[in-house]
């Protein structure tokens, strides 16, 4: 029988596509966000499509009492896809962060993903079965201004994934990272950033459908990291070929362009 997957985030954008996909191959689904009414809808809407039962878990994961509340909430439950994929963007440049808005992005970015996949590990290595698929982004491979530290968590996140995938290399237990561009979500506007969502270029907005068939494709060709789109692999390439004060420069008038658009 199958187990169940749970996708933190799943709202809107990317969590909502690995929802839809999930569902689509008759997977139970256990879904976390905030804004319930907005979950609730989509979940009528997949279930009436695809057949599939959905349970709601409306948490905020920024805290330790929300991280405890959703851990409880899936004690009993026997999952067979972890999903996390909750995490927001920060505009301010680092020093004009508060204490809170600080505590709070390396909470759900480091602390929730690593604590759900400890607690929902153990169930996998029990039944030798399960997948891991972990949303970082492409400013894990190079910080730019004003994404200083989530892009910090996005890179603890591809090195905790990547540790991960060796050490369970023995076992059949599926382990992904995802480093996606630019995604039409509702990221940026939560975010409070005015985009223009290009679908070309270096800024280039991909769908979350075309970045989880992708996701779903790397899964398939047992591919650990999953670079969605070749502009991420050329902004890759870039940061790992390009003398460092090079690349800094080309992150700072980047940034400078974005701030301006
Ligand atoms: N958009 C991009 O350009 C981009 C690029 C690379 C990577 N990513 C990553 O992709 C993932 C999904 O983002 P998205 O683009 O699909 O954005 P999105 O549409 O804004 O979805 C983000 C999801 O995370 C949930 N979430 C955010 N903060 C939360 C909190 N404090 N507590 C609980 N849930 C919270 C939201 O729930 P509610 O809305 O219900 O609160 C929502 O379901 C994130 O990890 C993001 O870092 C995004």
């Amino acid at each position: 029988m199958k187990g169940k997957v749970l996708i933190t985030g799943a709202t809107s954008g990317l969590g909502l596509a690995y929802a839809m996909e999930y569902a689509k191959r008759g997977y139970d689904l256990i879904v976390t966000g905030r804004r319930k009414e907005k979950l609730e809808k989509n979940a009528e809407e997949i279930m009436a499509q695809t057949g599939v039962h959905i349970k709601i878990i409306i948490v905020e994961l920024s805290n330790q009492k929300g991280l405890d509340y959703l851990l409880n909430e899936i004690r009993e439950e026997s999952i067979e896809v972890l999903i996390n994929n909750a995490g927001y963007g920060l505009r301010p440049v680092f020093s004009d962060l508060s204490k809170e808005e600080m505590e709070g992005l390396l909470f759900l970015q480091t602390n929730v993903v690593v604590s759900l996949t400890h607690f929902i590990l153990k169930g996998m290595l029990s039944r030798n079965n399960g997948t891991i698929i972990n949303v970082s982004s492409e400013s894990a491979f190079a910080v730019m201004p004003h994404n200083v530290l989530y892009a910090a968590t996005k890179t603890f996140l591809l090195t905790f994934t990547e540790g991960l995938y060796m050490e369970l290399a023995d076992t059949n237990i599926q382990i992904q990272v995802i480093c996606p561009g630019f995604i039409d979500s509702d990221f940026h506007e939560s975010a409070g950033m005015k985009v223009n969502k290009q679908r070309k270029g270096i800024m280039k907005f991909t769908s979350p459908e075309k970045i989880v068939s992708v996701s779903m494709r790397d899964l398939d060709r047992k591919r650990i990291v999953s670079e969605t789109s070749f502009d991420v692999k050329v902004f890759h390439f870039l940061s790992r070929v390009l003398p460092r004060k090079i690349f800094y420069r080309m992150a700072i008038s980047f940034a400078k362009k974005i701030k301006r658009s």
